[in-house]
């Protein structure tokens, strides 16, 4: 049988694990893409062979590609610069993830292990679900989300465009994150956030900046 070929963009810590879950969940062959090439050459056990350019130019050899970049809205930039050249994003799931056959997940976007997501969640496309974060019913996570290791949401929560939800957060049932909102480590969020946003501790407030 063919080997499966995944290109991953972005050769970073991030990267490695999506490497790793993605070789779990049956790729048989990773090669890596940086714009740091040539003078990166490699990332843990991988090759890095090229930057986007040179993966435009061999998409045909790949099977499939996924951008590994931990900085949501570059990551977002990155995915929608390579499906104008009709490269095929997809969606690498670590077997030991639990995700509902009533949810759907974006192209492009990562689940981690022991991640779950609940039925009738809707998450964007290149969002990062995190190693044991949860993504409860009816959760709507729009584009370029990240959600960190051990964070978790209620039901119904909604989060804008490229927002952040820090390491070991919880987001109660019915809440509203904006776009480009950064939720701390550790943040219990039980009000709704504007976009744009900082917030820290328990209950979760808008972080002050120092003068
Ligand atoms: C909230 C956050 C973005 C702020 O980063 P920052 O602007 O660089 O803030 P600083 O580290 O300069 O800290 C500023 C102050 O806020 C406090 N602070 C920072 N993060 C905090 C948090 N999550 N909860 C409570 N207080 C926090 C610091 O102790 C510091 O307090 P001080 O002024 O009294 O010394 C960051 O600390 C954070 O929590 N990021 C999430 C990290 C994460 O989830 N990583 C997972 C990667 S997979």
């Amino acid at each position: 049988m063919k080997k499966k070929r995944l290109a991953i963009v972005g050769a970073s810590g991030h990267g490695k694990v999506v490497a790793d879950a993605a070789l779990k969940g049956g790729w048989d062959e990773i090669l890596f893409f940086d714009d740091a090439w040539p003078e990166l050459t490699e990332v843990g056990v991988w090759q890095v062979i090229g930057n986007t350019r040179q993966l435009q130019e061999q998409a045909v050899c790949f099977d499939g590609a996924v951008v590994a970049i931990g900085n949501n809205m570059i990551r977002l930039d990155k995915q929608y610069e390579l499906e104008q050249t009709g490269i095929q994003l997809v969606t690498i799931i670590h077997p030991s993830a639990t995700v509902s056959p009533y949810s759907v997940i974006g192209k492009g976007s990562v689940v981690f292990a022991g991640a779950v997501v609940n039925a009738f969640a809707t998450i964007g496309i290149g969002c990062i679900i995190n190693t044991g974060s949860t993504i409860d019913h009816d959760c709507l996570l729009a584009d370029g989300v990240h959600v960190s290791p051990g964070a978790h949401l209620g039901g119904n929560v909604h989060i804008g465009k490229a927002a952040w939800v820090g390491i070991g957060s919880s987001v109660k049932q019915f809440i509203q994150i904006g776009e480009n909102v950064v939720v701390g480590a550790g943040a219990a969020v039980v009000n709704d956030i504007e976009s744009g946003l900082t917030v820290i501790g328990v209950p979760a407030r808008a972080m002050m900046k120092r003068l």
